[in-house]
């Protein structure tokens, strides 16, 4: 499977990255597929500047490190979001490589792909999931999401996911299931 991995966190081995790697575990291990991986936050990724230029089909204009998700993107059968909340959405920096996306958004880019959608929160987490139902309802690709609150309210301190064993094996058992979704065909 081609796999693309975008990491919406900065937390290198945070909340979203370890649910991640449950995930990468479930469909058998990175190495046994084309997986790559892009963390938005250390990349050099303008905004969209609403040019209209793409309207033209030619992809976008803006020379920057997008010009490796497009490809990367288009031929995936499998994209994962990692989501931890940010005022109730994405992060800004996942948010800027999806307006991105724009340039190449039609059903031949997005579609037949299965998307995974790790959503971590402390005490809400808004539209994500509807959002992503949404566009992939949309261009006819298959929505897998696992929200995970981080925080317990009563002691009023965060929980690292690494001590929420069920959703790790929520997260593995998502993998198990994309890999035999795209086997069967
Ligand atoms: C700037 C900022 C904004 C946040 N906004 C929200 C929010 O709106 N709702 C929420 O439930 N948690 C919010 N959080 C908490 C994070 O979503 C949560 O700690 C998450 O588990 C971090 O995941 P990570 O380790 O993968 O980065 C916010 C955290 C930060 C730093």
């Amino acid at each position: 499977m081609n796999v693309v991995v975008l990491h919406g966190s900065a937390h290198i081995g945070g909340d979203t990255d370890t649910l991640i790697s449950s995930f990468l575990e479930g469909i058998g291990g990175e190495a046994e597929h084309n997986t790559v991986h892009f963390r938005p936050i250390d990349m050099n990724i303008a905004h969209c500047r609403a040019c209209g230029e793409c309207l033209s089909g030619g992809g976008c204009v803006i020379d920057d490190a997008m010009q490796q998700v497009y490809p990367a993107f288009s031929k995936a059968d499998v994209v994962v979001l990692g989501a931890p909340m940010f005022w109730g959405y994405m992060t800004s920096q996942l948010k800027t490589l999806f307006d991105r996306l724009e340039a190449i958004v039609s059903r031949e880019h997005f579609g037949g792909k299965d998307f995974v959608l790790f959503v971590t929160y402390r005490s809400f987490y808004g539209s994500m999931v509807e959002w992503l139902q949404r566009v992939t309802s949309w261009c006819g690709s298959r929505c897998h999401a696992l929200t995970c609150q981080t925080f317990d309210p009563e002691t009023g301190r965060d929980v690292p996911i690494a001590v929420l064993p069920e959703k790790l094996r929520k997260a593995e058992t998502i993998g198990q299931e994309v890999l035999r979704i795209r086997e069967v065909g």
